[in-house]
């Protein structure tokens, strides 16, 4: 090839789940992609999306037009008040509406290349060690500096809270530090209110830069104010800083790439909104001219609709409520079958995801010998699990342990 450009592999994420679809075993599992799946292991519309829908398409003042190059300003504006809630005035925060997450990450990471926060020249972004794989291709995409952060501490299967505290103690002033807001994925932990407290207090202190990163709002504990308490208590401090918003995982919309990203500066005004803004702008410009608009309408009439957002939140609950069953549901299985180890993270670990604690061989024996389907850091996807295949996964866990 003229370019001499080298073959990439797949990624792996992706690559598993298309594994999963071309396997043609009857006791395939998929546990791979963070995608709510129901008891049947389909994929689901969310009742309300539906409904929402219906009334779009009958809607004659619906087009199919271009959005304004920032996004919906509607949707724009309940995003923002979804996750910021009314700690802030909404007419300081620039936002602008992106491709889910994965393009508030991107958009996020382009801005900081070219403004750093208080003119320090930092080209550094701290990420927890292990964070979502994306985030590496994300930031190393666009030349930021990535460093660890310990998070994980594989003996105890819980935080490391010393080591990511003590790690973060160390980083320069202008340095960027990526946080989930809620539901930490790969690992399912997350600190505790205190430590967050903790966190906040040093960050303040050694003038670092908050990047949330916010995709799995009301999967951690089922209530939407409840997983933005950690977002709202930085800007209660005055923490200046930035959230990625994505409604792939709590609207079921992953396809329709809606989301949102928000820079939330304690000393703005409409002026340093309107600058920022126009930033954004040009870069979501040259990149896409402007978002698309299906999703953020679906997700603008949900979130203005009083009857729709109450439905919203009882299907919120229904994801969450089964997924916390089949936490309980497996980690019952394997102490029924005295599988060594113990499994006691299973259930206190919240939101999609569970870090099993198994080995690279032990993944691999899953996916190869017994057709379940999980990444090979061990970490499975609660929402593939249903009453049909508990029993399988956890016998076939079992196995993999002993052998
Ligand atoms: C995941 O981690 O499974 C999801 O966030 C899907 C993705 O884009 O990687």
């Amino acid at each position: 090839n003229v370019f001499n450009c080298p073959l990439n592999p797949p990624d792996a994420l992706f690559a598993l789940a298309g594994r999963y679809k071309d396997d043609d075993s009857a006791h395939k599992v998929d546990m791979s992609i963070g995608a709510y799946r129901t008891n049947e292991a389909k994929p689901w519309i969310l009742p309300v999306v539906h409904k929402t829908e219906e009334l779009l398409v009958n809607d004659p003042s619906v087009t199919h037009e271009y959005l304004p190059i920032l996004g919906n300003p509607e949707f724009r504006k309940v995003a923002a008040k979804l996750i910021l809630g009314d700690k802030v005035d909404l007419n300081t925060v620039a936002t602008v509406q992106t491709l889910s997450g994965t393009g508030a990450n991107h958009m996020a990471a382009v801005f900081l290349r070219r403004y750093t926060p208080w003119g320090k020249k930092s080209n550094t972004i701290y990420v927890s060690d292990p964070t979502w794989a994306n985030h590496h291709t994300i930031f190393s995409y666009v030349e930021l500096d990535i460093k660890k952060y310990p998070y994980w501490d594989a003996k105890t299967k819980a935080l490391d809270f010393e080591g990511m505290y003590s790690t973060l103690k160390k980083a320069s002033a202008g340095d960027i530090v990526l946080l989930h807001a809620c539901a930490h994925n790969p690992t399912g932990v997350d600190p505790t209110r205190e430590q967050w407290e903790k966190l906040a207090s040093l960050i303040k202190e050694k003038e670092l830069f908050p990047f949330f990163d916010c995709a799995y709002q009301g999967f951690a504990s089922g209530d939407l104010d409840n997983d933005a308490w950690a977002v709202r208590m930085f800007i209660d401090r005055k923490i200046d800083m930035l959230v990625c918003q994505s409604f792939a995982k709590n609207m079921g919309l992953y396809g329709e790439r809606a989301g949102a990203l928000h820079i939330v500066l304690s000393d703005a005004t409409p002026e340093t909104k309107a600058a920022i803004e126009s930033q954004l702008a040009t870069q979501s410009r040259a990149e896409i001219s402007n978002p698309p608009a299906f999703g953020a309408r679906i997700a603008t009439k949900i979130l203005t609709t009083p009857s729709l957002f109450d439905e919203w939140r009882r299907d919120i609950k229904t994801m969450a409520e089964r997924i916390l069953d089949m936490r309980a549901e497996l980690k019952g299985e394997l102490v029924r079958l005295g599988t060594p180890g113990n499994w006691d993270h299973l259930t206190s670990q919240i939101g999609m995801f569970s870090f099993t604690g198994l080995d690279p061989k032990q993944v691999d024996r899953l996916v190869t010998e017994f057709h379940i389907y999980l990444a090979a850091n061990g970490r499975i996807s609660m929402a593939g699990l249903n009453k049909n295949n508990v029993k399988y996964v956890a016998k076939s866990i079992d196995t993999v342990v002993r052998q």
